[in-house]
């Protein structure tokens, strides 16, 4: 039996962060009838790449993907794009306000896998936020041995992290690819989508990646990981975050069903060879 039982969680503070999309930081109540000592040891062992279901009270619940997952002290963020109800409330909330949350949910990024490799990671749109915490962590633990990053938008106005994405690029390559309104004349803007960009980035690579991590819109996703196989990088390294539909977010309701597999307990990440196509 799944306890489905939100813990609850406090809107700490946010900030505006490309269009209709904001960064939300939240902390985890110690709240003893309802969050056990278990509970929060389940929180505190998040892995980058899983997501949580937030719900705000009155309106329902939604699954996001965790940028930071949730500290020793129950603080994590996530950047929440404004879509239908949940989302809307949400938006309309001040600092303070108690929510509800549950997770952590699915299969993360593999970091076993991932660690110490020629690393891609392509992002497009709100769709980097699930990588915003495996690119942190590999920086952070400087577990690679080459790490580049794509990420497409629609415009300059539609970026989103740019506070990471303007750290990450003192670090690491990043490529912004913008297919509206003229780039600024700096050497990581460059117009045009990703599949634009792709094929000078893997020559910056030398050897092809090791490893190549994919998120954001699915066709986006898809006619680069088609792409990528062309190219010669094996389907078996490709990963790839799918978002569906989500209910339950325990592999119970089926609103994910995928063919053979959940999106919410097989997914949300999962290895292009390994994934339903349809
Ligand atoms: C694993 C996972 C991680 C996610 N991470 C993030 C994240 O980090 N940031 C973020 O902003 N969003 C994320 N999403 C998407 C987010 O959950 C949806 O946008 C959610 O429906 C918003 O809830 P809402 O009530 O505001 O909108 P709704 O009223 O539920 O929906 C608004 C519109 O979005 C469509 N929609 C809803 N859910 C999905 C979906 N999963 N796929 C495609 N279309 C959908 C609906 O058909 C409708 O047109 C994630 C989804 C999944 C499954
Ligand atoms: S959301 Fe219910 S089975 Fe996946």
């Amino acid at each position: 039996m799944h306890n489905l039982t939100p813990s609850a969680v406090q809107l700490v503070d946010f900030y505006d962060d490309g269009e209709h999309t904001r960064h939300f930081h939240f902390r985890l109540l110690e709240e003893p009838e309802i969050t056990t000592h278990e509970h929060h040891a389940k929180w505190r062992h998040t892995q980058t790449g899983q997501f949580f279901m937030l719900s705000v009270p009155t309106f329902g619940e939604a699954p996001f993907s965790f940028t930071e997952v949730p500290d020793e002290n129950g603080y994590f963020r996530a950047l929440i794009r404004r879509m239908g109800a949940v989302t809307s409330e949400l938006f309309e909330l001040e600092a303070g306000q108690i929510l509800g949350a549950r997770g952590p949910f699915g299969a993360g990024w593999p970091m076993d896998e991932i660690a110490n490799k020629r690393i891609l990671a392509i992002g497009g749109g709100c769709g980097l936020a699930p990588l915003v915490s495996v690119v942190n962590q590999l920086i952070e633990h400087q577990n690679y041995t080459q790490l580049s990053l794509i990420y497409g938008a629609r415009s300059r106005q539609t970026q989103m992290l740019n506070p990471e994405r303007e750290r990450w690029q003192h670090i690491i390559p990043v490529y912004n690819t913008i297919e509206e309104g003229g780039v600024n004349g700096g050497d990581n803007e460059y117009m045009g989508t990703p599949s634009d960009i792709l094929p000078t980035v893997l020559d910056s690579f030398g050897e092809l990646p090791e490893i190549v991590l994919l998120a954001g819109p699915e066709a986006m996703m898809y006619s680069l990981a088609e792409y990528l196989v062309a190219y010669g990088i094996s389907d078996h390294t490709i990963y790839l975050s799918i978002e569906r539909r989500m209910h339950c977010a325990v592999g119970t309701c089926g609103h994910c069903y995928m063919e053979s597999k959940y999106a919410c307990t097989d997914g949300p990440t999962f290895r292009w060879d390994q994934l339903p196509k349809n």
